[in-house]
């Protein structure tokens, strides 16, 4: 019998402290369904006291998620713990995670604490975070850069204290994998009753090295990993969930312990964080990146046709590849579409914006010959039509575009119902759709991202859109999807100023 290693995914989190990942509420709560979906154990919802919105997020996520822990993080401070009680409070399971610093540099040029102080704060937390759940976790902030015997005295004193996980982040990517691995061995070795816990690992990626180091804690044994769907996260990111989950299924004979997660739902996952955030996949990416399963040298071709596993470890398959054929199609009725939209995890907001996105795909249908999953989701992503409400609307959209000539946009749109016309020239056909746009909108964000990526393969694929727009310190993004990537434009553009003018979108956590 193997063990159990816990998957704790902190993308809502962690991921979301990405520069312009920040999601709204109904953007967290559909990738928190996904999560669910992929049979995470833990997910992190949020940092309650950092906003009154992230608290209302990760409460929303409480409330509607029933198959996996629902954990909100809390620096050791009362605020803090005070703050993610009352987040988690309706969840099924629920965790707070409270952290601090323990290192001499976080100690005493970012805290200005001395040691017994910050041993105090720590246990003083997880008794406070304890009236609130039985699941308490602890976590010494720059763990790799703290003295050792510091470290085992301060997770000895939290065990005492009721904890009953324990992380132990390389909050800064510093650390190599054989060095880390010995970290937490010796972690296990010297702290009291270390056996009555279970030992966490979480690391950031600064020198590429977040997965190693993570399956070395692993092999020397860690049983949560603290990782993001594509490894989003902080500066290079997190750990990557995906890389952790295969890894240790693939080389069973490495490792000995195994997850619960569906690896099949490791694309879709992918996607709609992807979607969500505006952050692409690079195509090389393991397991998840376009040319993860692509053979292109003939010598590979040929190996693969004769005998699969001559160059191929996993199946792609197993990982989620090829498996989102939607099998719905141009005669599909209302309930058959809505039932799917289920499936994947979206809940509309109304009525009316199921009939919308209903229209929409009807539409989609009559121009693409074969709708994906990620069609389905990138239509319900571009015009928020989870989110309910949008003030911005795109009506139509003509575009001149020669050789030779002036690129010229003419749009119309709607702005809180009212119909508005826009013109304008610009270098290409975008360029002259967003300054059309701005010319009537005023709206004096920057623009700060402009991509897209097509959703599915061939020349009939939509094109998904991200514009990425700053506004007095707010980050957004928006995203649309067409099989004309130039509406794609303009819708991804309305998208990301509804976003800027929604009381609904949160504050980046960090700001
Ligand atoms: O990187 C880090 O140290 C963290 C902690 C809050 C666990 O994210
Ligand atoms: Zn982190």
């Amino acid at each position: 019998m193997k063990d159990r290693l816990f998957i704790f995914d902190t993308t809502l989190r962690d991921g979301e402290q990405s520069p312009g990942a920040s999601m709204t509420k109904e953007e967290k709560l559909r990738i928190a369904r996904q999560l669910e979906k992929l049979g995470v154990d833990v997910i992190e919802a949020g940092f309650a006291a950092a906003s009154p919105g992230d608290a209302g997020a990760i409460r929303a996520i409480a409330e509607a998620i029933q198959g996996s822990t629902i954990c909100s993080l809390a620096r050791a401070n009362e605020r803090d713990i005070h703050a993610a009680g009352g987040a988690i409070e309706p969840a099924k399971s629920g965790r707070i995670h409270t952290f601090i610093a323990t290192s001499p540099i976080h100690m005493e040029k970012k805290l200005r604490m001395q040691p017994d102080q910050v041993l105090e704060a720590a246990v003083k937390s997880v008794k406070l975070a304890l009236e609130y759940t039985d699941d308490v976790e602890f976590s010494a902030e720059d763990a790799v850069r703290s003295e050792m015997d510091f470290l085992v005295r301060v997770f000895d004193e939290v065990i005492k204290a009721g904890a009953k996980t324990i992380n132990v982040p390389d909050t800064v990517g510093y650390s190599i994998p054989a060095l880390w691995g010995e970290r937490m061995k010796q972690l296990i070795e010297r702290v009291p009753n270390s056996g009555k816990v279970i030992w966490s690992t979480h690391c950031h990626n600064d020198l590429g090295m977040a997965v190693a180091n993570s399956l070395a804690a692993v092999m020397n044994g860690a049983r949560q990993v603290e990782c993001t769907i594509n490894g989003l996260g902080e500066r290079a990111g997190n750990a990557s969930l995906e890389e952790i989950v295969m890894a240790v299924r693939t080389r069973r004979d490495v490792f000995n312990c195994d997850t619960r997660i569906d690896a099949t739902q490791i694309v879709p996952s992918s996607k709609l964080v992807s979607t969500i955030t505006g952050y692409p996949v690079q195509p090389n990416k393991a397991i998840v990146g376009a040319n993860a399963f692509a053979h292109e040298s003939g010598i590979h071709q040929d190996g693969v046709l004769k005998h699969r596993e001559t160059y191929e470890i996993m199946r792609a398959e197993d990982v989620g590849w090829h498996a989102n054929r939607l099998s719905l199609g141009k005669l599909s009725g209302r309930n058959a579409f809505k039932t799917k939209l289920a499936e994947l995890g979206i809940v509309l907001a109304s009525e009316e914006a199921l009939n919308t996105a209903f229209a929409r795909f009807k539409d989609l249908a009559d121009k693409k010959r074969e709708i994906f999953d990620e069609d389905l989701q990138a239509l319900v992503s571009d015009e928020g039509y989870a989110a309910g409400h949008e003030r911005f609307k795109l009506r139509s959209l003509k575009v001149c575009s020669e050789t030779g000539e002036i690129p010229n946009a003419q749009l119309v749109f709607t702005d809180e119902g009212v119909e508005k016309q826009a013109g304008g020239t610009g270098s290409g056909p975008v360029d002259a759709t967003f300054k059309a746009l701005e010319s009537v909108v005023n709206s004096g964000a920057d623009l700060l991202l402009y991509s897209v990526n097509n959703i599915t393969r061939g020349t009939d694929a939509q094109g998904e859109v991200t514009v990425r727009l700053a506004l007095d310190g707010r980050v957004v993004n928006g995203q649309g999807a067409d099989t004309d990537i130039v509406v794609a434009s303009a819708k991804a553009y309305l998208h990301a100023l509804n976003k800027l003018h929604s009381k609904r979108e949160r504050a980046h956590p960090q700001v």
